[in-house]
């Protein structure tokens, strides 16, 4: 891949301010963001400094989206004269992202090239998670810092890369196949994607419903899952159809109580593997 084949890479070349980014980034640029090219989108970096981003931005997504800069530090100001709408805040606290919402309502895009501190991050996510319009994006960048100790003091319980894990297990309360509460997370968040150093949050509350199973009814007849060491789910299949009465049984129960125990040995025996396979990633 050739970075001067990157659109938002050439934008960056050509932005008339100074702008650091990692080079790897362009191409996720380049892939989450064509969508919303020439569209009436609310855009929002959370980070200005110099400003060279807001021009990349201005660039890609034309003239009818609005782009908006947060940054905590007043010699982000400057760039008002370009036609930016700049605020000063900071990121991490509620009461700003408060009155920013109260002024600039829903937004379709927020990016993250703030502070890139546990708190920062996941307070980007969470005070503009409700803001964000059906088929926008929060995306984060920089969450390296989630590994960094200096100055990041990671990794850690509280790292931001720990709150996408949650992101996903709150994603997963959508399963019909487990009984959990849904959250806002579960019901506006559909997809978290992750490139380097890149979390991609995509939010409809449209796609986010809670599943069941269907079925295409075609009379086949059902199958063994064949999850678990074939002859103890055969064994306890056979007891429930061949002598159904024994069910609740001391015996049947005898036996059902002797088949748990023998797959949590299983299961104990498959951690085992699991922990080699991970030794073995070179
Ligand atoms: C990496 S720079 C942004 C670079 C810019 N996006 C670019 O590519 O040209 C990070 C910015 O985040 C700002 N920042 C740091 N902590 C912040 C906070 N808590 N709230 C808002 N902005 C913050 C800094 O002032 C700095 O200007």
């Amino acid at each position: 891949m050739q970075l001067k084949n990157l659109e938002t890479y050439r934008h960056f070349k050509k932005s008339k301010r100074l702008s650091v980014k990692w080079d790897s980034y362009f191409s996720v640029y380049d892939k989450i963001f064509k969508q919303y090219k020439n569209k009436k989108i609310k855009v929002v970096e959370v980070g200005v400094a110099n400003g060279g981003s807001l021009f990349i931005w201005r660039k890609l997504f034309g003239k009818k989206a609005k782009i908006i800069g947060v940054d905590a530090n007043p010699i982000s100001k400057k760039m008002r004269k370009y036609g930016f709408k700049i605020y000063l805040g900071d990121q991490s606290d509620p009461n700003f992202w408060k009155k920013f919402f109260k002024k600039e309502g829903k937004i379709d895009i927020i990016l993250d090239d703030g502070g890139h501190k546990n708190l920062q991050q996941i307070s980007t996510v969470h005070y503009a998670l409700p803001y964000i319009n059906n088929g926008g994006l929060i995306v984060v960048e920089d969450m390296a810092s989630s590994y960094i100790k200096k100055e990041f003091y990671n990794p850690s319980k509280f790292s931001f890369a720990n709150f996408c894990n949650k992101i996903v297990e709150f994603i997963n309360y959508r399963s019909g196949a487990i009984n959990k509460q849904m959250n806002i997370y579960s019901k506006k968040i559909y997809s978290i994607e992750f490139f380097e150093s890149i979390a991609v949050l995509k939010i409809d509350s449209t796609k986010c419903i809670k599943s069941k199973p269907i079925s295409n009814n075609i009379k086949d007849p059902a199958l063994n899952e064949m999850r678990s060491s074939f002859h103890f789910i055969r064994a306890r299949e056979n007891i429930k159809n061949l002598i159904p009465f024994l069910k609740n049984s001391k015996v049947y129960n005898k036996i059902e109580r002797k088949l748990f125990y023998k797959n949590r040995i299983l299961n104990f025996k498959e951690n085992l593997i699991i922990k080699k396979i991970y030794r073995n990633i070179k």
